[in-house]
């Protein structure tokens, strides 16, 4: 049983790992109106036992499954359907899933009559490291991922490693590339620790799955207690999304997994932090090593070349001025902002 809580005054709440659902906190249980947003894939699985936990019987609504419906048309869809039901303000919206139903139930949840209590249940390995925590919440549109939303914390996250059990094998290494992404923003140790162990987190052993999960969250939970909108310091938990972004929207949201996307972006950091002198080429064959072995991709995909990745870059939330800038790595496990990097220099590195 493990706890980490993500501190914001009064909107700080408790992120709940391994505690069988039971630590769902009283005043949320006992909610008149809950709604919970599920997928098809998820609710089968785990729909039942989440209504459990309420005093008065859930009302839910299932969004079709995958990236691709993280979009404008679902979100009016759960709008529709909260103002169909007659939904009050004072209702509990819970998203009981991946991390594409966390983002969307909790635009809504910002939305909704101007702002509604949440709750997340994430049941995948990416929404259980990262996704759950910290209030992003947004959808996609064609033009750019992530584009549209609002900060909204939840009130509580609560993780069990029991769903991951179910979790197929591809949805779990693509979780994992968040998961080496905070060792290598900040905090090298850590991937020592995720080598020595990896043949424990293959094997889902609940008790390594329990403390790694913990340990991204803490990471996580202390960045956004320092800077919850992103002035600063949390623009550093995007490293290699920049580019993953790019992938994602070029090839087609769902076709590339987040992670996936994120594990390559993340190589195109190093590689380009390796190319300024900051990392060694050994520093870079560990980045390698250490997405390989939780079996991520490392190459850009055949049918992508740089000129294909400016156009969504320069639309990057991160953009500035006008000027792209990317996380970089001075040295494994310190991130940096950087704002100085020219098409030019992309073009010679990935050209
Ligand atoms: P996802 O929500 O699409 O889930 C992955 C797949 O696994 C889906 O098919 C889902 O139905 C299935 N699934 C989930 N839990 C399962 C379980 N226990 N058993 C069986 N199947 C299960 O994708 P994801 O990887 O969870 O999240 C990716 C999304 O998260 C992206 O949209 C990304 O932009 C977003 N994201 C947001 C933040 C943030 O801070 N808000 C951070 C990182 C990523
Ligand atoms: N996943 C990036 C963030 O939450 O800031």
């Amino acid at each position: 049983m493990q706890k980490v809580e993500v501190q914001l005054g009064q909107r700080s709440y408790p992120i709940d790992i391994n505690t069988g659902f039971s630590s769902l906190v009283a005043s949320l249980a006992d909610t008149r109106q809950v709604v919970i947003v599920s997928n098809p894939t998820v609710a089968p699985l785990y729909l039942a036992k989440v209504n459990a936990l309420f005093s008065h019987s859930p009302v839910h609504i299932l969004i079709e499954d995958g990236e691709a419906f993280k979009s404008l048309a679902s979100f009016e869809k759960i709008l529709s359907f909260l103002l169909q039901q007659g939904v009050s303000r004072d209702v509990l919206l819970v998203a009981l899933g991946g991390g594409v139903i966390g983002d969307l139930t909790g635009f809504v949840a910002a939305s909704y009559q101007r702002g509604v209590r949440f709750l997340q249940i994430p049941t995948s390995l990416l929404s259980q490291v990262d996704s759950s925590v910290g209030g992003k919440t947004a959808v996609n549109h064609p033009l750019g991922k992530n584009m549209i939303g609002a900060f909204k914390q939840p009130e509580q996250v609560i993780i069990s490693t029991e769903t991951l059990k179910t979790l197929p094998q591809r949805e779990f290494a693509a979780g994992m590339a968040e998961v080496v992404k905070y060792a290598l923003l900040g905090d090298n140790r850590f991937l020592d620790w995720l080598l020595q162990h990896s043949e424990q987190i293959l094997q889902q052993q609940p008790d390594i799955l329990a403390q790694m999960i913990k340990h991204c969250c803490q990471m996580k939970a202390d960045i956004v207690s320092r800077d919850e909108t992103e002035q600063g310091e949390r623009a550093l938990l995007n490293l290699g999304h920049t580019f993953g972004h790019a992938i994602e929207a070029f090839m087609g949201y769902g076709n590339w997994l987040h992670g996936e996307a994120v594990a390559v972006g993340m190589m195109m950091a190093a590689t380009l932090s390796a190319h300024r002198g900051w990392l060694s080429q050994h520093d870079v064959a560990l980045v390698s090593r250490a997405l390989q072995c939780f079996s991520l991709p490392v190459a850009v995909p055949d049918s992508m070349q740089i000129a294909d990745f400016l156009p969504y870059m320069k639309t990057d939330k991160k953009v500035k001025n006008g000027q792209m800038r990317f996380v970089l790595l001075p040295a494994l496990g310190q991130a940096r902002l950087v704002a100085d990097v020219t098409e030019a220099e992309l073009v010679q590195v990935f050209g």
